[in-house]
Parts: structure tokens; sequence; C-alpha cells
């Protein structure tokens, strides 16, 4: 016989009351007599629903008319179901409730919650997401779109305005595969949580590297970067290509947001008492800053303290998303520190290697 399918007799097991089974179960469990009223509620029940005194009829705690009709189809026809529940007061939470008879004896009934508020939470999030995505691709999209029209009618012989045409659509396109370039880096990142191999990397190297890639764009806003590599290499254990696109990133945000400053500033130190030694990579910037309500919410993916500015400067709201991903990948962390009107610094924290 398959063990699965083996009887064991054990008067351990059969001397196991409902009560204890039911007080083992993380999830909320309510045991009713044949009149529908609670026998026994275990601990997660409690937590989740306050206290269920003895007696209370089940039916008058959750009134909706799905929850009605399963608990009539229990007591009434010993009718095994489940429904999806939800409640918005105190918090909105959302369970799937099983109820079922128990015993061989006839006369208990089982009501099984389980929580489904975290589940529903990332459904959300995850069409939110599609949303959002598709809303940014859908603009680039509904212009290229436009313009070919216009090419193919009116402007059909404008030289001058086919020129022209061709290059907001081939910005629009540019545009188009960055956004998608930022969603498949994401999506790998979050795939895989942890670093599948690390180098030893210098930040002095790195982030000079990105100082110098960066030249022509910091001049086009402007802006003066200061940055003094360390005399010695300061060294991390991380992936080089992902530390330089949150540099890269960091630097690029600097320049654009904080453009109105004029100048950024790049230090690399040793952080200040942590339990374990690490090291700090600052972009201080002296822009408009950020106001503090946004601050836990710049590294959300799609969210933009000002779309329209963000959008003028090519900006796909992913930046920092990506930003916090790799830093989490490398054990390291992102704090942002501003007062609005003085300029904003990004400090990058990683471990010392
Ligand atoms: N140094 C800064 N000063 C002020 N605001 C900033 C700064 N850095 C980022 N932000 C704000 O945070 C938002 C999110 O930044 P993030 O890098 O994630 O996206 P983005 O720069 O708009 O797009 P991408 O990085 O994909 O080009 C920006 O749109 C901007 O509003
Ligand atoms: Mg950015």
């Amino acid at each position: 016989m398959p063990e699965a399918m083996a009887h064991y007799d054990d008067a351990a097991v059969d001397a196991l009351s409902a009560r204890d089974l039911a007080a083992a179960v993380p999830d909320p469990i309510v045991i009713l007599d044949a009149r529908g009223t609670v026998r026994y509620a275990n601990e997660a029940a409690v937590a989740a629903f306050g206290r269920i005194p003895q007696g209370t009829v089940l039916a008058h705690r959750f009134r909706t008319p799905d929850m009605q009709r399963l608990l009539a189809a229990l007591l009434k026809e010993g009718r095994a179901g489940a429904i999806d529940y939800g409640e918005r007061v105190p918090i909105e939470r959302a369970f799937r409730i099983s109820a079922m008879p128990v015993g061989a004896g006839g006369g208990l009934f089982m009501v099984h919650f389980k929580d489904q508020s975290e589940t529903r939470r990332i459904d959300r999030m995850r069409a939110d997401f599609i949303a959002n995505a598709s809303h940014e691709l859908r603009t680039p999209l509904a212009s290229i779109s436009g313009f070919i029209e216009t090419l193919r009618g009116p402007a059909r012989n404008d030289a001058k305005a086919r020129d022209s045409f061709l290059e907001i659509m081939q910005a629009q396109t540019a545009r188009m595969a960055r956004l998608i370039d930022d969603l498949l880096t994401l999506s790998r990142i979050e795939m895989k949580p942890h670093l599948p191999s690390r180098d030893r990397v210098d930040l002095g190297e790195t982030v000079a590297g990105v100082v110098d890639s960066l030249g022509h764009l910091a001049a086009e806003y402007g802006v003066a970067v200061a940055f003094e590599r360390p005399a010695a290499p300061v060294l991390v254990s991380g992936n080089r290509d992902e530390l330089i696109q949150v540099f890269v990133n960091l630097l690029e945000n600097a320049c654009k947001y904080g453009q109105s400053g004029g100048r950024v500033d790049i230090a690399i130190a040793p952080a200040e008492a942590g339990p374990v030694p690490e090291v700090a990579v600052t972009f201080r910037d002296w822009g408009p800053g950020i106001a503090e309500e946004h601050i836990p919410r710049i590294t959300e993916r799609f969210y933009r303290i000002d779309p329209e500015t963000s959008r003028v400067k090519n900006g796909t709201g992913l930046g920092l998303a990506i930003v916090k991903h790799i830093l989490t990948r490398h054990d390291g962390r992102l704090v942002v520190r501003s007062k609005p009107g003085e300029g904003a610094s990004f400090i990058v924290y990683l471990p010392a290697a």
C-alpha cells in the first residue's frame, strides 16, 4: 500500500481534540454546532475578528448574502462550500471562507478563513503596473501614429515637414525602446533577488567612469560635476555593470532635476557607525530638492513628482526603482535627504569588501 494511503492506529492521534488541532492552525477557524452558533474559535480567529463569544450566531457576525447562503447550505443540508468575503472596516481585508461538516458524529461544522489580502494587494499592484506600462507606451505610439498619418496625407509632398516629423518619430521610438529596456532590466532583477556572482569593484574607478561618460549630459544641462576620486581603491563586492547603472541614474537625476543648482558634488567615504563597515557614495545636488511626502515614494515604479517635467526630460520613472532593487541585491540601501529649496542628497550605502 502506498504510504500516503496507509492507516495508522495511533491512540495519541485519536486522542487529539478538535480544539488542539484548530489551535495549531495559523488561519482563523471557527467550529459551529447544528444551530450555527459558535462553539469554539481559535486564537487566529480572535486575532482577526476580535472575541467571538461562545454562543454567537456566526451568521450575525458575517452578514453578507453569500455568507448567509453558505451557512444555510451547510447547516440545513450538510453541504460544504466556499465563498470570497471582504471587509472594509477597520481595514480592508479579503478572505476565502470554506465551510464543511466535521467529525463522524454529525452536528459539528468548521468554518475556515484564508486571508487573501496580500494576494489581492499583489494582484492590484500587477494590474496597476500593466496599466502604467501600457499608458507609457501608448503615449509615444499615439504620437508616431499621428505623424505617419500626416506624412501620408497633408504633408505628403512637404520635404521640410517630413524631416522634422521623422526626427520626432525617431525620438519617440527611442523613448519606447528605453522604456522597454528599463522594464526588462526591472523584471530580470526582480526575478533573481540574489546576485549570481560577485566581483571586487573599485567604487572610485567606477564612479570616475560614470562621471566621464555623462560629461556631455552635464554640459548640456550646464551643471558642473565635482568628484574627488579617493587616492586608494574603495572596494565593494558586487556586479560592476549593475553598480554603474545605479550611479548613472543618480548622476543623471542630479543633473536633470537639480539643474537649477548648477552643481553636483559626488563623494565617496566610509560610512559612520553601522554594525558592519559600509561605504557611502553621495550625490548632492543644489536644485529644488524634494518635499518630504514624496521621498518615500520616489523609488516606486513610475512615480514622478512632476510627470510633465520628467517626461520632457525623457524620464520613464523607473530609474530609482531599478536602483533600489540593485542595491538590495548588493545588501546595500539608498537614503534620500532633502530640504525643499536646498537641493537633495542621494546616498548609496554598500557593505565594504
Ligand atoms: N535629484 C533630484 N531632485 C529632485 N527630484 C528628483 C531627483 N531625483 C529624482 N527625482 C524625482 O524622482 C522621480 C523618479 O526618478 P527616477 O530616476 O525613478 O525616474 P526618471 O528620472 O523620471 O526616469 P528614468 O530614471 O527612467 O530616466 C523623478 O521623476 C523626479 O521627480
Ligand atoms: Mg532617473
